[in-house]
């Protein structure tokens, strides 16, 4: 008999029909809303689950599924999982990276260009009808090649980011992470080790790029903020909640910084109302890894985790060691 596997959120068709070969399967293709409760009793009726990152496997989750033992995380990040728990209840978690590491890169770079050469700001004056003529400092912004970028989380975006930015736009790039990367890895990169504070008062550019974890939270806060350089520009292509959002809204209403290019945000789809009445930032919906053969790449990726897990004992890119 097949084991029974639910996939959290719509997903593309070839990937169920991947799925179907090896499981019975419960879809929602119809995107019906979750409430942690509804989650939970669904969750509870199968062996296997491929969720999104906003799908929670926590303790709470977990304790009403004994019958669970594997959970596919289509997403590199996994702050919605409880590894720790899940271990602890053998339940295999595994998440997709690499798939996504160069395309959620380029992201990166494309909303650095849009905040600081002002894209997004310029394009709604534009819509709005107000071009009337041409003038010398119409929306006159930060330079970024030949600057400096500072990458907070030098993991494998972060080096996508680095390569980019050093190669390409000839910028000076210094980062700061738990780790330092070995010589290598930092000469492929053109990258120089710095610390935070160091970081964060040189940068032209900040660029974040680390996990979400408890140690992580504000990150960024209103201190951060008055280290950074007035002209400066803070990109987060991260995860929310590393960035206190009040605190940024009101550095850049008082320009305390020049722009700000989210991609993630505190309490997301929710996006603190200061954020939408600033003009100095760009936001976009957490969709740095979303082109269309990557977002395939990681769906099928997340699909193949849990057919090895019930096949092999073991997922492709597991985050932790349980015994099938
Ligand atoms: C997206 O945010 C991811 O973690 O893959």
């Amino acid at each position: 008999m097949k084991s029974k596997i639910i996939v959290a959120r719509p997903i593309f068709e070839e990937t169920l029909d991947r799925l179907r070969e090896h499981f019975d399967v419960t879809d929602n293709q119809a995107d019906v809303a979750w409430t942690k409760t509804s989650w939970t009793q669904a969750l509870a009726q199968h062996a296997g689950a491929l969720t999104t990152g906003s799908d929670p496997v926590d303790a709470e989750v977990l304790k009403a599924c004994p019958s669970l033992k594997a959970v596919a995380n289509m997403a590199v990040g996994y702050n919605n999982f409880d590894v720790p728990a899940m271990t602890a209840k053998g339940v295999q978690a595994s998440n997709t990276p690499d798939v996504l590491t160069e395309t959620t890169a380029d992201f990166g770079f494309a909303l650095l260009m849009a905040t600081a050469r002002r894209i997004a700001e310029s394009e709604h004056y534009l819509r709005r009808g107000e071009w009337t003529q041409w003038r010398y400092d119409m929306f006159a912004g930060a330079e970024v090649h030949g600057s400096t970028i500072g990458i907070l989380g030098m993991g494998r975006i972060g080096q996508g980011i680095a390569r980019r930015a050093a190669h390409g736009f000839g910028m000076k790039v210094i980062y700061h992470n738990r780790s330092r990367l070995s010589a290598e890895s930092e000469a492929e990169c053109k990258a120089t080790y710095v610390s935070k504070e160091g970081l964060l008062k040189t940068a032209d550019h900040v660029m974040l790029v680390l996990p979400y974890s408890a140690a992580s939270h504000h990150t960024i806060g209103a201190a951060e903020l008055s280290q950074m350089k007035p002209s400066a520009t803070l990109v987060n292509i991260a995860r929310g909640g590393i960035v206190d959002d009040a605190a940024l809204a009101l550095a850049l209403r008082e320009k305390r910084i020049a722009a700000a290019g989210l991609d993630v945000f505190e309490g997301e789809p929710k996006v603190h109302p200061d954020l939408l009445t600033v003009p100095n930032v760009v936001l976009t919906p957490h969709i740095a890894s979303s082109s269309i053969p990557t977002r395939l790449a990681m769906a099928n990726l997340a699909a193949d985790n849990l057919i090895s897990y019930f096949t092999q004992g073991k997922s492709i890119t597991p985050l932790n060691t349980v015994t099938a």
